[in-house]
């Protein structure tokens, strides 16, 4: 038996017990005449301690081993007279009796602390040592449970998951695609999809009803802090339902995830901004609401968290000043003296990064086109599936560039979280909306008669929502950096420096897939 416990659980009412332990040596110290080793796995670190006196032997063993070597001990758990109480295991440690090691390790290249001193590209090339830091690790169980938390919900709500297929087709429109050779069919290739948008709508059509899927997108796009080429969507479609009925049934999962996730209870309906009122206002379609010159009541927030100012403070509240981070040193000196004025009557400033706050909302009736200047031609704003509003189709001949879409965003925090749109489910309308994106007939019939031909048999009305998962996973836990939540992710410039991809085939493959190189 390699363990009776792990190395997160034993507590001062095991003391006593014989146990066996299995791990990595954490950490190892010599103080004379005993060597204490802490003894790490995935649940925690326990103390084990091995005495010169009445076993040396088995000591002197012990101090041969190295860091991150496995092991197996076994002993007797005892009370620690010099207890450390920040741990769950602080408080008993381990005499050992007997140890093997089950596995040596060459010295790692960084330190498997939560203050490592591996940079960024030596953690991803050795990311399956990173994953053995406890912060890495709590951001991976964090997604997990996100993740379980959406299932428990969308089951709870009817939701059924269905997998739908990864060697799909390319298709205009969109970002640029993976795309994949076929050997069998030379000279033809598979896409991968971007999103599941087009097989969901047909699980509709099929009757599903009420459709989910924790489901990975693939995209050739330029990279940022909050993009990966490969991401995960949680794409979700619904049967006879109107836009407002989508945003209620999905704000439900935004508030599940608030509650068991953040432990908060956001108030009220989410608010409902029209995407003209976002521009106008806040100068862009994902307005960050916790900004704004308002003063916002923070006591509550801030009281009782060990910091004396606030403690002792009747009222503390905080003005947010957008782009404060970049503020010379004479702007906070006038800051601060014009918040000391009589009517304001602040003791002086404070500088909080970010109270946890959320600030959801929707933007709604985004526009159903948008114009692009070089290839002189409209481009659907969401995707060509998206529904224009019943009253603005006639201006689809006439002024396609004023027509509104029944589609929104959820945005949190200035983050795009999702975003989705009631579908046309109507075959004329359609075909139309292909003719305003410049398709041909053979053209739109050649990319996308499956679906018209499906609309041929009783699609019933539909609309849905996608929202970015390692986006979402990432803002619950104060991050803008979707990497950190990836478990094996790929870095700025797309490579996955740990496999070492993208990287070339062998000539062979080439010939079999009928693939000739140009320098
Ligand atoms: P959309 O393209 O808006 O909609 O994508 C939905 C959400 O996915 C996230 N997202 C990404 N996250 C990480 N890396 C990326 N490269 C990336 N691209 C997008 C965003 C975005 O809001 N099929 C439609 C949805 C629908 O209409 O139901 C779709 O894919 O958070």
């Amino acid at each position: 038996m390699y363990r009776t416990h792990t190395c997160g659980e034993l507590n001062i009412s095991d003391v006593g017990e014989e146990v066996t332990l299995a791990g990595w040596v954490h950490k190892s110290r010599d103080l004379g005449g005993m060597t204490f080793i802490d003894l790490r796995d995935r649940y925690g670190k326990t103390q084990l301690v091995f005495n010169m006196e009445s076993n040396p032997e088995l000591c002197r063993e012990a101090r041969e081993l190295g860091r991150e070597f496995v092991i197996s001990v076994t002993g007797m758990v005892a009370e620690r007279s010099n207890k450390n109480l920040s741990i769950k295991t602080g408080e008993i440690e381990i005499n050992v009796q007997k140890f093997g090691i089950l596995n040596r390790s060459e010295l790692p290249p960084f330190t498997i602390e939560n203050d490592t001193d591996g940079g960024d590209e030596l953690r991803m090339k050795y990311r399956y040592l990173d994953l053995r830091r406890e912060p890495v690790r709590n951001n991976l169980i964090h997604r997990h449970n996100m993740a379980r938390e959406v299932r428990l919900y969308l089951d709870s709500q009817g939701f059924i998951e269905v997998e739908t297929p990864v060697l799909i087709k390319s298709t205009p429109e969109g970002a640029r695609d993976f795309v994949v050779p076929s050997r069998i069919h030379s000279g033809e290739f598979y896409a991968l999809p971007q999103s599941p948008q087009t097989f969901k709508q047909l699980l509709m059509v099929s009757g599903f009803d009420r459709y989910f899927q924790i489901v990975k997108c693939f995209r050739d796009e330029d990279l940022r802090a909050d993009r990966q080429p490969e991401f995960t969507q949680i794409d979700c479609e619904m049967s006879f339902v109107e836009q407002e009925d989508v945003l209620n049934t999905f704000e439900g999962l935004a508030k599940h995830l608030f509650k068991v996730v953040k432990k908060m209870e956001p108030e009220g309906q989410f608010i409902r901004m029209p995407y003209i009122d976002a521009m106008e206002y806040y100068g862009t379609d994902k307005p960050d609401l916790r900004f704004g010159m308002k003063i916002c009541r923070l006591t509550e927030a801030v009281k009782g968290k060990g910091f004396p100012v606030f403690d002792s403070a009747e009222y503390t509240g905080a003005i947010v000043v957008p782009g404060a981070a970049s503020m010379t040193r004479k702007d906070v000196d006038q800051l601060t003296e014009w918040v000391k004025r009589p009517q304001i009557g602040a003791g002086g400033l404070v500088y909080l990064r970010d109270p946890e706050k959320f600030a959801p909302l929707w933007v709604i009736d985004f526009p159903l086109f948008e114009w692009d200047e070089e290839s002189g031609r409209f481009y659907a704003m969401h995707h060509p599936f998206t529904s224009p509003k019943k009253e603005d189709i006639p201006l689809m001949k006439t002024d396609p560039g004023s027509v509104r879409a029944n589609a929104y965003d959820l945005v949190i925090n200035g983050v795009e979280i999702g975003g989705g749109s009631i579908r046309i489910h109507d075959r004329e309308l359609q075909k139309l909306m292909f003719s305003t994106l410049g398709f041909t007939e053979e053209e739109a019939e050649k990319q996308f008669g499956f679906l018209l031909n499906a609309f041929r048999y009783g699609a019933p009305p539909h609309g849905g929502v996608a929202f970015g998962f390692d986006r979402w996973v990432s803002l619950f836990a104060g991050s803008e950096t979707i990497r950190d939540f990836i478990a094996f992710p790929k870095n700025n410039s797309g490579r996955d420096v740990m496999i070492d991809t993208p990287a070339s085939i062998s000539e062979d493959q080439l010939k079999e897939l009928s693939i000739k190189l140009v320098k």
